[in-house]
């Protein structure tokens, strides 16, 4: 299938352009580089520089490629300051992806397939969170992915676009087989930040609560792997080749802790860690896991490099390279 990958240079957009790439998929990178890397472009796609909100060029590309299929990741994604600046989220987030909507409608998109995300529930009022679970974000990043998972459906409704959205827990891992090594710019997670302490760029990782309802009193998280997050992309494209449009979660219903992430990227880098508890953070739940039921029942997809040993020599490994 002819697919453009909207944010393709970026850090989940580059795993997934590969999967695709991999299983026979022409690929075609639409990106405005603006936290992506042109080091995560791979040679055998084609490479469109361009904005989402530059309509004319988006459309240019729309009619130059003829696209079957879309993978939308373009996005800011950093919930905080979404709330700082929901002007910024506004535009760059919902007005980027009705353009593209409405490219698709314009060039006869079939199918898009869309980077949604956990934080559309908000806090969880059970656990762990199925699909059915209230969506209320309680930051507007979060807002703005229910929104467009909302125009999807109106799309869908009105003008027969097929779409797969697919709301990714943590985020978390680089490419098993070491192929992709432009780090993550910008990260506000855990893991990439312990990585910065563990290679020595980075002083001390601040510990935000020790006194959760937790084991060890840390958050506890629910890691994803790239490249599991890249072949449910994949497969959701087969899906909605024979089927209809649909919601999943991607996660694994395992949790780990800050604590946890902080020993075992000690014991894997054998680098000493350092760590400062300090107060908890408004709106951080103590605990938050995905139920992926769904997605196994649905797509057959299931996690298999999601590990925490998997995810944090990968991305080790990722940082290291990058010294
Ligand atoms: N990383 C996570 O844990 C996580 C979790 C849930 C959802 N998501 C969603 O997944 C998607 C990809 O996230 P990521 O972690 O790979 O982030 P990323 O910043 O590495 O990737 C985003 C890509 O989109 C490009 N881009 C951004 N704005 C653009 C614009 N206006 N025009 C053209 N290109 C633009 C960037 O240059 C970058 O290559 C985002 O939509 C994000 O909201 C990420």
């Amino acid at each position: 299938m002819k697919i453009a990958v909207i944010g393709g240079a970026g850090y989940i957009g580059s795993h997934t352009a590969r999967e695709l790439l991999d299983f026979g998929h022409q690929v075609f990178v639409y990106d405005n580089l603006s936290s992506g890397l042109r080091q995560n472009l791979f040679k055998e796609a084609s490479f469109f520089y361009g904005d989402i909100l530059d309509i004319p060029r988006l459309n240019d590309f729309f009619e130059t490629v003829q696209p079957e299929g879309i993978v939308h990741l373009a996005a800011l994604k950093a919930a905080g300051e979404s709330m700082e600046k929901p002007e910024k989220y506004s535009v760059s987030n919902i007005s980027g992806s009705l353009n593209i909507l409405n490219a698709a409608v314009k060039f006869g998109t079939k199918y898009i397939v869309f980077s949604s995300s956990a934080a559309v529930y908000g806090s969880p009022k059970y656990l762990p969170m199925d699909e059915k679970h209230p969506t209320e974000p309680e930051n507007y990043y979060g807002y703005t992915k229910l929104a467009i998972e909302q125009y999807l459906e109106w799309y869908r409704k009105l003008k027969g676009i097929k779409y797969a959205v697919l709301r990714y827990f943590n985020a978390a891992g680089y490419d098993v087989k070491g192929r992709i090594n432009g780090l993550e710019q910008n990260p506000a997670n855990l893991i990439p930040i312990v990585m910065e302490a563990a290679v020595g760029k980075r002083e001390f990782v601040s510990v935000f609560g020790d006194d959760y309802d937790t084991p060890d009193g840390t958050g506890v998280r629910d890691y994803i792997h790239t490249n599991d997050l890249a072949h449910a992309h994949r497969i959701a494209f087969e899906k909605l080749q024979n089927g209809d449009s649909f919601v999943v979660n991607l996660g694994v219903n395992r949790g780990s802790s800050v604590l946890e992430v902080i020993k075992k990227t000690e014991e894997i880098s054998g680098c000493k860690i350092n760590y400062k508890i300090v107060g908890r953070r408004a709106g951080d739940p103590a605990i938050v896991l995905a139920n992926p039921a769904y997605a196994k029942e649905l797509l057959n997809w299931q996690a298999e490099h999601s590990d925490l040993e998997s995810l944090l020599k990968t991305t080790f490994a990722a940082y290291n390279s990058s010294l």
